[in-house]
């Protein structure tokens, strides 16, 4: 079976995000971690596809673990280079059109978004992820955390922005200073493709 997931291409350089991550950064967590996990994926879903064939269920089951942190570090991390671009090229500044009147509308103003967003996200215990994410049966946006590499889909929200908050995503930079981190990121939030994917979501 060939490997039915691969890694996809960074939208910048790797010193492009710089000063907020630094291009040492940038080239461990992309081609070292997020390459792990797609290599991870495929061989558990070669294992699983073998196992299928075998009806060896116990197998199956066991192997369901890998593919969920596997697979849930591949998704979380391509929409997490997506969701960030280099300050005055696509990052920082404001949402604005619909996104934004949506914003308001939920969270009063950007900033309390920005405030609560940060807030919870540099409280996740341990390794995980902050989210904005969509609701879609309740038709409005939600702020949540995920631990480890547990997709949003778990909880059944769409992705719009996420933030990693493990510890290879800022360690080099910044040490132990999570929230420093999580402040400066949102210089680099490509807030366009945030709108981007509200937009598709709410069609
Ligand atoms: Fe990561």
């Amino acid at each position: 079976m060939s490997a039915p997931y691969t890694l996809p291409d960074l939208p910048y350089d790797f010193s492009a995000l710089e000063p907020v991550i630094s291009a040492e950064i940038m080239k461990l967590h992309y081609s070292k971690h997020h390459a792990g996990y797609v290599a991870n994926l495929n061989t558990a879903l070669e294992k699983y596809v073998e196992a299928e064939k075998k009806k060896d269920l116990s197998t199956m089951i066991e192997l369901q673990q890998a593919i969920k942190f596997n697979g849930g570090g591949h998704l979380n991390h391509s929409i997490f280079w997506t969701n960030l671009a280099p300050i005055g090229k696509g990052g920082g500044g404001k949402p604005k059109g619909e996104l934004l009147k949506a914003i308001i509308e939920q969270f009063g103003s950007l900033e309390h978004l920005i405030e609560q967003l940060s807030s919870i996200t540099v409280g996740i215990q341990g390794s995980g992820w902050g989210w904005l994410g969509y609701n879609r049966v309740e038709k409005k946006m939600i702020i949540t955390t995920c631990a480890n590499q547990d997709p949003l889909c778990i909880k059944k929200y769409v992705p719009l922005l996420g933030i990693d908050v493990w510890e290879h995503a800022y360690y080099i930079d910044y040490k132990n200073v999570r929230a420093e981190y999580v402040k400066n990121i949102w210089k680099i939030v490509n807030w366009e493709n945030v709108e981007e994917r509200f937009l598709s979501v709410k069609k």
